[in-house]
């Protein structure tokens, strides 16, 4: 299916995981596509491999992403960098609570306020939001994480308030456990992630997530998919913890 009327589209965190596959995706189906993200090396083997335009940023370098994002008035922006860190808010040092609400939040933001004026503008854009069911439900403790994305889904609704009267279009997608390298960052060890997040689990690939943003700009400009939560089939969020004590 055609993505509406869309030409431009500008991917963060394009360099791995979902990224990537939105890249891929959106490529396939016509887009010209900015990917953006640190690993130059990657990022050029992606260019090479789909003919996507490669940048190489830091999403936290205020300075640079509005160099970048001004001049290419995207049609489509794809708030997907992510970072996470062990620990809750006992735990977590100082750079892993700066760093997850610098990359989850407050880039997404920027990039949201340096693209959707323009968009507004033509009357013409679509902003997707790659959060997590973190953002939804509680579980595993990840205090930080967890705020960053339930924030990011705030972002999206309001930013559907934002641009009310304009055909521009918000989508929040919402992953369980997706077959990447964030658990092998997250632990700093791969094998032992694969072992621990992946051996013997149905989690989902990267292209289902990008299905599911691909789903939601291929429908008609009239329409606007607020939401999309995908998860593995065998993967149920809830649980409730009741600690017996008798002293
Ligand atoms: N995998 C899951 O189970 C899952 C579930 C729910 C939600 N998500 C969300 O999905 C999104 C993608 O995650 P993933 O699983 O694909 O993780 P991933 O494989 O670790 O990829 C993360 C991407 O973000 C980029 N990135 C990180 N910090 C950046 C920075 N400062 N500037 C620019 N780019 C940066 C990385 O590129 P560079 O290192 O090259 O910069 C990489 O391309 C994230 O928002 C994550 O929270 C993932």
């Amino acid at each position: 299916m055609a993505f509406s009327d869309y030409r431009t589209a500008l991917v963060t965190g394009a360099s791995a995981g979902i990224g990537a596959a939105i890249v891929e995706n959106f490529v396939a189906h016509g887009l010209t596509v900015h990917a953006l993200s640190r690993n130059r090396a990657r990022l050029e083997a992606l260019a090479a491999r789909t003919g996507c335009i490669a940048h190489v940023v830091d999403v936290t370098d205020l300075a640079a992403i509005e160099a970048l994002v001004k001049p290419l008035e995207p049609d489509v922006l794809v708030n997907n960098a992510g970072v996470s860190r062990a620990g809750d808010i006992a735990t977590m040092d100082a750079f892993g609570v700066d760093e997850q609400v610098d990359v989850n939040l407050r880039a997404a933001l920027h990039l949201i306020r340096l693209t959707l004026p323009g968009m507004m503008a033509r009357d013409r854009g679509h902003i997707v939001n790659i959060t997590s069911i973190a953002g939804l439900y509680h579980f595993g403790g990840n205090t930080v994480y967890h705020a960053t994305k339930a924030a990011m889904h705030m972002v999206s609704r309001q930013t559907r308030v934002a641009a009310y009267g304009r055909r521009v279009r918000v989508t929040e997608i919402v992953p369980g456990r997706a077959e990447t390298e964030i658990f092998a960052k997250v632990i700093g060890d791969a094998e032992r992630a694969q072992k621990q997040f992946y051996d013997g689990f149905e989690s989902l690939k990267v292209e289902d997530v990008a299905d599911a943003v691909a789903y939601a700009l291929s429908t008609p400009r009239h329409v606007n998919i607020g939401q999309i939560e995908i998860m593995p089939t065998l993967q149920v969020p809830g649980g409730l913890n009741f600690e017996k004590r008798t002293d």
